[in-house]
C-alpha cells in the first residue's frame, strides 16, 4: 500500500479527528496585502512527526491541536450534516473567454483570497486579458477550501498545485483567530458513519466547532449571522437560507 493510502482522517461522533497513517501536520498564517487582502499562506512551524494524532474538533480543547477529552463535559454535537454529493455534482459553473470556474459555496472557509482585483468572477469575465487571468488563476489555486476550481477552456485541465498529503492548521490574524484545518493532497476522510467524503486535493475541516456545514469550515470561526448573510448576497446565493 503506497503511503498516502495508509492515510486516514476518522471523524469520530460528537468527538475529534482521529489522524492515522504518519500525516505530516503543519502551522501556517493568512498573509495579507496593503489592501488588507488575502495573498498567500506562510509557515509557522511544523510538529514533530508522529504516526497517529488526535485533533481537537470543538473548539475548546485547552491542548490544541490535540484533543483533550473536552468535548465529552461540553456537550459538543458535531453531527455531520455536509452533503456527500461529489463536488461536480454541486458546482456552479462561471465562464469567461479562456477560463472556466466551478464554485460550490458550501465549501468556502472565508480565508478571502478570491477578493482580490475585483474578485474572481470579474477576472474569469476578462480571461482574455493576461493579467486578469493570471490574477484568477492564483486567486483559484490557493483557495484553501477547494470550494473554487479554475479549468483552462482550451485545454479541459483544472489549474491545481501538487500537494504532499499533508494537513495545515491555519492561523488567521487579520480576524484575529484559529482557522480551520486545511487537509491536502487527497487524503481520506471517513466520516462518523464509516461512509468515505470525496477525496480532494484541497479541503477545510471545521476545528472551532461552530460550523453549520460540518465537517467542513464554513467560515464559523470568524463570522457572525450578519456577516455570513452579507457574503450571501454579494455572490449572489438564495438569501433566506440563510435568515
Ligand atoms: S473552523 Fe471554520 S467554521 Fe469552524
Amino acid at each position: 500500500m503506497a503511503e498516502k493510502d495508509k492515510m486516514k482522517i476518522k471523524i469520530t461522533k460528537n468527538g475529534p479527528y482521529i489522524v492515522t497513517g504518519g500525516v505530516p501536520l503543519y502551522e501556517q498564517k493568512l498573509i495579507t496585502d496593503e489592501a488588507g487582502h488575502t495573498r498567500e499562506l506562510q509557515d509557522i512551524r511544523q510538529f514533530p512527526p508522529q504516526e497517529n494524532y488526535t485533533l481537537c474538533r470543538c473548539g475548546q480543547s485547552k491542548k490544541k491541536p490535540y484533543c483533550d477529552g473536552t468535548h465529552t463535559a461540553a456537550g459538543f454535537d458535531g453531527t455531520e450534516n455536509a452533503s456527500k454529493k461529489t463536488y461536480m455534482e454541486k458546482a456552479d459553473i462561471f465562464e469567461g473567454p479562456e477560463l472556466k470556474l466551478t464554485d460550490v459555496y458550501e465549501f468556502c472557509d472565508h480565508s478571502r483570497f478570491c477578493l482580490r482585483a475585483g474578485g474572481i468572477r470579474e477576472n474569469i469575465k476578462k480571461s482574455n486579458d493576461p493579467e486578469a487571468r493570471q490574477t484568477a488563476i492564483e486567486e483559484a489555486m490557493v483557495c484553501p477550501s477547494g470550494r473554487l476550481v479554475l479549468w483552462d477552456k482550451k485545454t479541459g485541465q483544472a489549474f491545481e498545485k501538487e500537494y504532499e498529503p499533508s494537513i495545515v492548521l491555519i492561523h488567521d490574524p487579520q480576524k484575529s483567530c484559529e482557522g480551520p484545518i486545511w487537509v491536502r493532497g487527497g487524503v481520506n476522510i471517513e466520516s462518523a458513519d464509516g461512509t468515505v467524503y470525496e477525496i480532494r486535493n484541497r479541503v477545510t475541516l471545521c476545528r472551532c466547532g461552530k460550523s453549520e456545514n460540518k465537517p467542513y469550515c464554513d467560515g464559523s470561526h470568524w463570522m457572525n449571522a450578519k456577516q455570513k448573510l452579507k457574503f450571501r448576497k454579494k455572490w449572489g446565493l438564495d438569501e433566506k437560507k440563510e435568515e
